[in-house]
């Protein structure tokens, strides 16, 4: 049964907010996990779609998967069965992709369904296949699967065209159990990069450089056990740090990396917020209408297009005229025709939104066409005068841990719903 978020806008968020583990580091840890034939132990995994997806995949080739608890699982690659994974699931994850990178990395072969994920462009996997390529398999797309193979993998020089995450992190698996050295060039610096590099070389392996463009592998036959945990997730603490913004509030966002989240604080501090900085966490706090600014979105550490939405509907409350480029995917405006029925002031040209700031938006029913998209919009929601309705939350549940909860705790009046329950939802309207 599909679920809806309902909401009623208007309250300050206050309190304090604990961020789970980076989603698009847990995906790339997890593939790299079978890589050993030795138990791995991961922590701080964050509880969501996307991450229980993958284990359900890593076990339907045979590898045994020990959930812990909610955030911590036990990994063991050595009953891996098959190399082959073609299932409906899989293709609705984007991260499937990084299971080519591993099995060919470990069994010097894979086949994969080409991945599908979030609807945000057109989303080559080019880059990884050349980085395939030039190590040695060959790399082919027929009947919607990706197939590789290889005789030996062999280190090589490569030079990616795109600075691509997925492209970065697939290599870099395939590469840490080749032969010889491997150098990428133009990679890309994500802090999800190192997370997954140290990972590996906790597990034996020898990479250096991640989170600067030039990694360089040297190949090792065999990787081993390890325990590890998986860093915080930024765009889920950036997430938060807007909620405060867009509601007047006053939230510490706890178990953060602030390094990590700069390009965020940054654009918050210049159009008036306030942003301090802790050891492990920061505050965000504001009291009055934010003011305009010009955003373009960047491979790290720029602006993160996966914080755009969010910030969009920020600048659509704020005072004055705001431009937001999206140079990383062309097709992550599809929330503008939502937040426009609430009120907001956006016009897309190509790749570039105007956003003329309105003082306040009004409840309305929508859809969320996306995951970060569909988290702009409950917040959204959450500052709209009167009762908003976000349904597909089923998108904003791939990548967020628990966000209804985590919002009410910080006072936001919230509910998670079954869409066809009415009764739920005139209940909460009277209570709201
Ligand atoms: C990762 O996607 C993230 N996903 C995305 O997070 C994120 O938006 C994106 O990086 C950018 O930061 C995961 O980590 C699972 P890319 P990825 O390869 O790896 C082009 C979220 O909301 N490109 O860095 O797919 C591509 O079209 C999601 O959590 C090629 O041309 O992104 C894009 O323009 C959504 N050829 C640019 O590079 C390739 O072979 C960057 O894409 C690969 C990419």
């Amino acid at each position: 049964m599909e679920n809806q978020y309902i909401m009623k806008g208007g309250v300050p968020l206050k309190g304090e907010v604990t961020i789970s583990g980076m989603k698009n580091s847990a995906l790339g840890i997890i593939a790299a996990a079978i890589m050993t034939d030795e138990t791995v132990t991961i922590d701080n995994l964050p509880n969501v779609r996307d991450i229980n997806v993958l284990l359900d995949a890593i076990k339907g080739i045979g590898a045994t998967v020990v959930r812990v608890d909610d955030h911590k699982v036990r990994i063991n690659g050595s009953t891996i069965s098959d190399v082959a994974i073609d299932y409906d699931a899989i293709r609705r994850i984007r991260a499937s992709y990084y299971l080519l990178g591993a099995l060919l990395g470990k069994y010097k072969e894979a086949s994969v369904a080409l991945p599908g994920g979030c609807d945000i462009g057109s989303r080559p996997i080019d880059q990884h296949l050349k980085g395939f390529r030039a190590l040695g398999a060959t790399a082919t797309v027929e009947y919607g699967m990706v197939n590789t193979y290889a005789d030996e993998l062999t280190g090589s020089h490569i030079y990616l065209d795109v600075v691509s995450v997925g492209a970065t992190i697939n290599i870099m698996l395939a590469a840490c159990m080749a032969n010889g050295r491997t150098v990428i060039e133009n990679a890309a610096k994500e802090p999800h990069i190192v997370d997954v590099a140290n990972f590996l070389n906790s597990m034996g392996a020898s990479i250096k450089g991640a989170g600067t463009d030039k990694i360089r592998i040297n190949g090792v036959s065999r990787l081993h056990a390890t325990e590890y945990s998986i860093v915080p997730d930024m765009i889920e603490a950036g997430t938060f740090m807007i909620a405060a913004a867009a509601t007047k509030g006053d939230v510490i966002i706890k178990n953060v990396i602030p390094k990590h989240l700069e390009a965020t604080s940054v654009k918050l501090i210049e159009i008036g917020a306030k942003v301090e900085e802790f050891d492990d966490a920061v505050r965000v706090y504001s009291s009055s209408r934010l003011g305009h600014t010009q955003i373009k979105t960047l491979p790290y550490p720029g602006f993160p297009t996966d914080m755009q939405p969010q910030m969009s509907m920020l600048l659509s409350l704020s005072e004055g005229t705001s431009t937001v480029t999206e140079s990383i995917f062309e097709n992550r405006f599809k929330y503008v025709d939502e937040l426009s029925r609430m009120g907001a002031k956006i016009k897309v040209e190509g790749n570039v939104a105007i956003i003329e700031g309105v003082p306040g938006f009004t409840g309305a029913a929508i859809t969320a066409p996306d995951l970060r998209a569909g988290a702009a919009l409950v917040v959204a929601g959450l500052v709209a005068d009167g009762i908003t309705i976000v349904d597909s939350i089923k998108y904003i549940e791939r990548g967020y841990e628990a966000f209804e909860d985590k919002l009410k705790a910080l006072g936001a009046k919230i509910e998670k719903l079954a869409v066809d329950d009415e009764r739920g939802v005139q209940k909460f309207k009277m209570m709201a």
